[in-house]
């Protein structure tokens, strides 16, 4: 049985292109052969409205089958597992009322670790390659909890002129919580929505490259019409439009990670 990675992808810096990132790079690893079970952890939900519709994950909102119920009553993750659309990617959904984790942590003992705990039968149970976690855009014991459980974090970055602002808070973040949470790796920065006709696309991998210790993707990801056309109609880029960039993108990041994840 192979050795499941955990992933989740992270910042601070809201619309950077977490979950976009996290659903398509998700099923890129499925064409190439691995399993896998992403996880929700945003209240807006738009991981899992990337694979249901409007009224389906309102259903699982409400229906108590969701990541926050089973993170409030400290829960194994497994029966809370759902099936895609897709062969070998499952999903844990989301919920609204995720809004108030925070408030639910807070009394809770080992608080940083309670993801982590009910995630660990899951891991063991070797059934799935890779599990990737889309985080919401703060930085309190909800995000600790989601780094604390993976073995590595992504750090998707906008290309645009606002796109760096808060970044030195997450590296400062992610030190934080190394300290509690030692093996876990920073596998890289991956740039989205860039343009590379624009000046600040240059600027903002000239930044990025001049950070000492800071791996960033080789590829990146361009703007493309193509990732809100078929977010709207909840399908990843590859199935929606499989000759279009971002798909070719996307599955070049891929094949990034899984280098990253076997070192
Ligand atoms: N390569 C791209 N081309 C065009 N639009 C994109 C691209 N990547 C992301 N988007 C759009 O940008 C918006 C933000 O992307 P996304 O939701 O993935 O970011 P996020 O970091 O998860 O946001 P949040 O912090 O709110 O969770 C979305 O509307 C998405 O459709
Ligand atoms: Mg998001």
């Amino acid at each position: 049985m192979s050795k499941t990675r955990v992933i989740c992808f992270a910042n601070n810096k809201g619309g950077s292109g977490k979950s976009t990132t996290c659903s398509n790079i998700g099923y890129s690893l499925t064409t190439l052969g691995y399993r896998v079970l992403l996880i929700d952890g945003d209240m807006q939900m738009n991981l899992t409205l990337s694979f249901f519709d409007d009224e389906k994950s309102l259903e699982y909102a409400k229906n108590g089958k969701n990541l926050y119920t089973a993170v409030k009553e400290q829960r194994d993750l497994t029966p809370y597992i759902l099936n895609t659309d897709y062969e070998n990617l499952d999903i844990i959904p989301s919920s609204t009322l995720m809004s108030g984790i925070e408030f639910d942590l807070f009394t809770k003992w080992q608080r940083e670790f309670i993801l982590k705990s009910g995630l660990a039968s899951v891991k063991e149970s070797g059934v799935y390659d890779y599990i990737l976690i889309d985080a919401p855009p703060t930085l309190g014991c909800w995000v600790i909890n989601i780094m604390c459980a993976s073995d590595f974090i992504v750090i998707p970055v906008e290309a645009s002129p606002w796109g760096l602002f808060g970044l030195a808070n997450m590296f400062e973040f992610y030190e934080q919580v190394k300290r509690i949470a030692p093996s876990l790796e920073l596998m890289g920065i991956a740039v989205t929505k860039a343009n590379e006709r624009k000046n600040y696309f240059k600027q903002t991998l000239e930044n990025l490259g001049g950070l000492d210790n800071v791996r960033l993707f080789k590829s990146y990801i361009r703007t493309d019409s193509s990732i809100e056309w078929a977010q709207d109609n909840s399908k990843p880029v590859m199935v929606y439009k499989r000759s279009s960039r971002s798909a070719q993108e996307y599955l070049e990041m891929t094949k990034e990670v899984i280098e990253y994840a076997n070192r």
